[in-house]
C-alpha cells in the first residue's frame, strides 16, 4: 500500500534520528517517494546530506535556505504535496508543539499547513514519555486524528530501561502500510484480471498470437492493488512485468491454460476483469516437434477456444461483477453493446483502432465505457490514467465485501 505514496518524513532532535535513515530507506524500498524535513536539533544527530543522498531530494529545515537566491522554502507546498506527514522520531518538544499548535520552526509550520494525515513515532526517555504532560499531548493529538506509533520498551540511550524508544523502522513502515490500507477504497474486494495475449501453438516453435502487450491489464492490476483490492492477475506471454502489490500473479500461454486458471478462481472473486486478448481459435493439432518447412501443411485446421468471459457471465452470482473489453477497428459501439448483453457483463470497455494512440502496444489509450445505460467517453490518456478512470468509474458498482 505504500507503493507510489508521497511521504514527508519529519525528523526531530533525538538520538533515534539515526533510525529515521533506515525508515526512509524502507519506505522507499516499498515504493514510496520520500522527502525529508528536519529540525535544527535533528541535524546535530544525522547530517541532512545522508537523507538528501538517500532520497534524491534536498532536505528542508529552514524557511530561508534559498534566501540568497531570492527564494524561500514553501512549507505550504510541502504540506500539500504529502499523502502522509510522518514524524519519526517525534520528541517530547515536537509533540508539545504539535498539541499546542506552535509554529516556532519550519517543521512545525509544515505541520500546521499540511492537509494530509499526520503520524508520529515518539522517541524519548521513559520518564519523559510517562510524564502526564506528554501523555496529555499525545491524547490531544490522538483526539485530533493524529496517528501514534507507540514507542517500544527496552534499553534507552540514557542507560535506563523502559518505554520510550522509537519503534523499529520496519514496524513504522508496517503502520504506514496499514494506514493506507485501512483507507483504501477497494479494500476487501477480490479482483481477478486476465491480461495479455495468448499464444496457440502450431508446433514446438510457432504459434498463432496477437498484438496485445498486456499493458492495459497490468495498469489495471497496478491501480486496483494501489486502491487496496486483493488482485489476482492472470498474465499471458508478454515482456511487461507484473506490478507490485498483487496478491497472486499466474502466467499462462494458451487460451486453454488461461481458461483453467480463470474458471478455478472465479468463484472466489468479487470482480472479473477480462482484459486479455484471447485468441478465438487455435490450431486443432499442435505438433510437439518443430515441423520442417517442407512438411508444413498448406492449411492449418483450427478449433475454437473457450470463451472465458462468457463462462464467467453464465456462472455469475448476483454479488459478482464482470467487465469485458472490446477492441474494434470500426466505431464499435453496437458490437460492444451486443457483447455486453451476450456475455452478461456489468460493464464493457471499448477501444477502437480508429482513434490514434488507442489499442495494442501503445502506452496510451482512449476508451468509452458502457454499463447498460449511456456511453461514457474518456480522453486519450496514459494507460495508467485510463486505469485510474476505470477503477474510479467502477467503484460505485461494488457490492459490500
Ligand atoms: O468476443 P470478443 O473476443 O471480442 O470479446 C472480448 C472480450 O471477451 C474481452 O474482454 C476478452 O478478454 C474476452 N474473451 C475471453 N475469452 C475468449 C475471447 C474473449 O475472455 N475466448
Amino acid at each position: 500500500m505504500v507503493h507510489g505514496r508521497k511521504i514527508l518524513l519529519g525528523v526531530t532532535g533525538s538520538i533515534a534520528a539515526f533510525k529515521a535513515v533506515f525508515l526512509a530507506r524502507e519506505l522507499m524500498r516499498r515504493g514510496a517517494e520520500v522527502r525529508v524535513v528536519m529540525t535544527a536539533a535533528a541535524t546535530e544527530f544525522v547530517g541532512p546530506l545522508t537523507f538528501a543522498t538517500l532520497t534524491g531530494h534536498r532536505v528542508y529545515s529552514d524557511f530561508t535556505e534559498d534566501a540568497d537566491q531570492g527564494t524561500w522554502t514553501n512549507h505550504v507546498d510541502l504540506g500539500l504535496w504529502a499523502d502522509l506527514f510522518l514524524v519519526a522520531p517525534a520528541t517530547a518538544e515536537t509533540l508539545a508543539a504539535f498539541a499546542s499548535g506552535a509554529c516556532s520552526n519550519f517543521l512545525q509550520a509544515v505541520h500546521l499547513s499540511s492537509r494530509c494525515e499526520v503520524m508520529v513515532a515518539p522517541a524519548m526517555d521513559l520518564d519523559m514519555f510517562a510524564h502526564a504532560a506528554t501523555q496529555k499531548n499525545l491524547l490531544t493529538l490522538r483526539e485530533r486524528g493524529v496517528l501514534v506509533v507507540e514507542p517500544g520498551s527496552g534499553a534507552l540511550a540514557s542507560g535506563l530501561e523502559g518505554k520510550g524508544r522509537m519503534e523499529e523502522p520496519d514496524r513504522i513502515a508496517d503502520a504506514v502500510d496499514a494506514h493506507f490500507l485501512a483507507r483504501a477504497p477497494w479494500r476487501g474486494q477480490r479482483v481477478l484480471i486476465t491480461a495479455g495475449p495468448t499464444h496457440e501453438p502450431i508446433d514446438a516453435v510457432r504459434f498463432i498470437g496477437n498484438r496485445s502487450s498486456g499493458k492495459m491489464g497490468v495498469a489495471l492490476a497496478a491501480e486496483w492493488a494501489k486502491q487496496g483490492a486483493e488482485v489476482t492477475l492472470l498474465l499471458g506471454p508478454t515482456s511487461i512485468a507484473p506490478p507490485a502489490g498483487c496478491a497472486e500473479v499466474v502466467r499462462f500461454e494458451t487460451a486453454e491454460e488461461l481458461n483453467a486458471l480463470a474458471q478455478a478462481r472465479w468463484p472466489e472473486a468479487d470482480w472479473g476483469i477480462a482484459a486479455a486478448a484471447v485468441a478465438d481459435v487455435r490450431p486443432a493439432f499442435a505438433h510437439k516437434e518443430k515441423v520442417h518447412r517442407a512438411d508444413l501443411p498448406a492449411a492449418i485446421p483450427l478449433a475454437p477456444t473457450p470463451d472465458i468471459l462468457a463462462q464467467w457471465g453464465a456462472s455469475k452470482r448476483t454479488n459478482q461483477r464482470l467487465v469485458g473489453f472490446a477492441l474494434e477497428t470500426d466505431e464499435g459501439r453496437a458490437s460492444a453493446e451486443s457483447k455486453f448483453h451476450r456475455k452478461q457483463l456489468d460493464c464493457i470497455v471499448l477501444n477502437t483502432l480508429l482513434d490514434d494512440g488507442a489499442g495494442f502496444q501503445t502506452d496510451t489509450n482512449k476508451v468509452s465505457i458502457y454499463a447498460g445505460a449511456n456511453w461514457h467517453t474518456f480522453e486519450l490518456k496514459s494507460k495508467a490514467a485510463v486505469a485510474a478512470d476505470l477503477v474510479a468509474f467502477l467503484h460505485p458498482y461494488c457490492y459490500p465485501s
